[in-house]
């Protein structure tokens, strides 16, 4: 019987932590109806708070993961998190959000990392959020069209999942099939950003974005110093900023606003396969 449903995300700048929420929380309320006990509903957010130790789940438990696309694919802190987390044959609804250029082999790459993870994914959809690095492009999303599409794609989910998990009978599981995502396993690693946020005007020096980093790339010392070996521009540390100093700046970060808002103006819409 479906106990808990569990709710994760990786999300530097917020818009894919919302996505995920109600994802999450709307998946919980539709099993809730049909379920006799309390079904228990967690969200964690594994940047701002690690993942301590490895989390173990089982088939009484539905996970949503929900990670942002990094250059068409999963951040590599993602993919380090993806291995603390061990099915046990739970159910998993794999999320991916993206700044509306294209979530390229990302949402393919979750599907598989879950696979070999232990967990059984039964719908993964791809959704738009504002773009973290990028931030004129998708600066509206998610918008009330969006929610409402997330909501159509949990009340979608969470109609399978009550199906499959009905299916348990004598302890004889009936193994969803497999879902038809685009991409592939890429063969390369992640691009390395040429980009990186760096201190403002403003900056006082108060070490709230070294504190935030996935990476310990900043010096809690001088926040102007980074490892630009270990950035990976996923600017948790410009969203973490309480006086809205950190940024990318300089004549390369502006040309290629630019050029991205010219090439990616064209709205782009959830996807999902289920
Ligand atoms: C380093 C980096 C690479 C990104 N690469 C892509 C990409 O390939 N395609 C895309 O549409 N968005 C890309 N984005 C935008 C993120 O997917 C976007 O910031 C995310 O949707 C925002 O999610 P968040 O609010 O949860 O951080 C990238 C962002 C960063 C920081």
């Amino acid at each position: 019987m479906l106990k808990k449903v569990v709710g994760l995300y990786f999300s530097p700048s917020g818009g894919t932590a919302e996505i995920t929420k109600r994802i999450t929380e709307s998946i919980a309320e539709v099993v809730q109806v049909s379920s006799v006990e309390d079904v228990v509903c967690e969200c964690y957010d594994i940047i701002r708070k690690p993942l301590e130790e490895d989390m173990y789940f089982d088939e009484d438990t539905v996970v949503v993961l929900g990670i942002s696309v990094f250059t068409g694919r999963l951040p590599l802190p993602a993919i380090k998190l993806i291995n603390q987390l061990h099915g046990g044959g739970a159910m998993m609804v794999g999320v991916v959000c993206y700044g509306n250029t294209s979530y390229g082999d990302s949402l393919y790459e979750l599907y598989a990392f879950a696979g070999d993870q232990g967990f059984r994914t039964i719908a993964a959809g791809a959704f738009i959020t504002r773009h973290g690095m990028f931030e004129r492009l998708a600066q509206d999303r998610p918008d009330e069209n969006d929610y409402a599409m997330a909501r159509s794609f949990a009340d979608n989910a969470a109609g399978k999942i009550l199906r499959l998990s009905g299916s348990l009978v004598h302890g004889l599981r009936i193994e969803p099939a497999p879902l038809d995502i685009k991409g592939c396993m890429p063969s390369k690693g992640p691009v390395k950003m040429p980009l990186h946020p760096t201190p403002g005007k403003n900056c006082v020096l108060c070490g709230e974005c070294a504190r935030i980093c996935p990476v310990q790339a900043i010096s809690h010392d001088d926040p102007a110093k980074i490892n630009v070996k270990k950035c990976i521009s996923c600017t948790a540390c410009i969203k973490s900023c309480p006086n809205g100093s950190r940024g990318m700046y300089g004549p390369f970060a502006e040309a290629s606003r630019l050029a991205m808002e010219v090439m990616y103006r064209r709205r782009k819409e959830p996807e999902w396969f289920i």
